[in-house]
């Protein structure tokens, strides 16, 4: 039985920076080294550039997790069981999830995201593909509480998080987000949550580094969007993309160094940057798959089902309370 998809807007919470958005930034940079939270890439023209990353040539995560759940569709639905509400956290483009829903039939799909006109757009496309299947969209920033539509049952729910995009919070911040994630569940809910593993450096450091230049475009937009919130005057001429792996943390950091001495200011404060001085704009952490499976039992999910690709690059894992 499938729900009424009306009314929708009402689902979708609109404060979505529960801690003001500015405050956080202003006080990235203005700690020594500078950084500003990954949250801040999407605006809609951020997640718009990382649709087009996930399509390149040297970003394999996508299509190596796509590709796991294409093989391994039947299993995943065997261990998945009866799901009557399938909820994504950074559901982005909900592509992965069109796919998960049309071999799930969960009754709903709850896609939340912090890219709020993006995530609109996503799920009236995905309407027009799955019509008869009730979406209740979700705006919100998953470093705060998650609030879910009050009439969304808690029995029978999958929370998915596809795209190693647990990766960017820090093991500690993994931790603490998987534990509100086992909060969401009743005892028969599950989690089916994507993460990239260690692998060569050459590899890793491709996938953030694209010869088309699109991830460098993406890094330096978080400028425009961080302007857009703080009235701030970045330029992007003064700034360049900086990518790397840290095998110290076993993770992708990437950066924005300034090219040449900068001032930068806003409405009620300036930082000044000397020519070389980097902002800390992501982290993206590479695991072994029992560190990860450590982590999924540490914090409220005991029994773990993996799958992975040949050549062992990505893995999915469907975790239990
Ligand atoms: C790496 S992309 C993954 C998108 C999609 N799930 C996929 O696998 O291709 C991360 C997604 O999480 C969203 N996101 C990032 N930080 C967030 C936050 N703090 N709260 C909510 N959504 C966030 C972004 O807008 C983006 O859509």
């Amino acid at each position: 039985m499938f729900e009424s998809t009306q009314p929708m807007p009402d689902a979708v919470v609109s404060d979505i920076y529960a801690v003001s958005a500015s405050d956080e930034i202003i006080q990235g940079l203005s700690t020594h080294p500078a950084y500003i939270s990954p949250k801040f890439f999407y605006d809609a023209h951020g997640s718009a550039l990382f649709a087009q990353i996930t399509s390149l040539p040297e970003y394999y995560p996508t299509r190596t997790e796509n590709a796991i759940m294409a093989i391994q569709g039947e299993a995943i639905k065997r261990e998945a069981g009866v799901v009557s509400s399938l909820i994504e956290l950074g559901a982005g483009n909900c592509r992965k999830a069109q796919a998960l829903c049309a071999l799930l039939q969960p009754q709903r799909f709850v896609p939340l995201d912090i890219s709020e006109e993006y995530l609109l757009e996503a799920t009236s496309d995905f309407r027009e593909k799955l019509p008869g299947l009730a979406v209740y969209p979700v705006a919100c920033d998953l470093t705060q509480a998650i609030v879910l539509p009050a009439h969304i049952p808690p029995e029978g729910r999958l929370v998915f998080y596809p795209g190693s995009s647990i990766g960017n919070f820090d093991p500690a911040h993994a931790a603490d987000l998987l534990r509100r994630v086992r909060d969401l569940l009743d005892d028969d809910g599950a989690l089916l949550i994507g993460f990239d593993l260690v692998k060569q450096v050459d590899v890793l450091e491709a996938a953030y580094n694209d010869a088309a230049g699109v991830t460098a475009a993406f890094n330096l937009n978080m400028l425009q969007h961080v302007n857009a919130i703080i009235g701030s005057d970045f330029s992007d001429d003064d700034w360049r993309h900086v990518a790397f792996f840290n095998p110290v943390h076993s993770r992708i950091e990437m950066h924005l160094e300034s090219v040449a001495e900068t001032l930068v200011s806003w409405s009620d404060g300036e930082r000044h940057f000397a020519a070389g001085e980097r902002i800390h704009s992501e982290n993206s952490y590479k695991y072994r798959t029992h560190d990860f499976v450590n982590l999924l039992a540490a914090n409220g999910f005991s029994r773990s089902t993996v799958w992975t690709d040949a050549q062992g690059w990505f893995a999915i894992v469907l975790a239990r309370p």
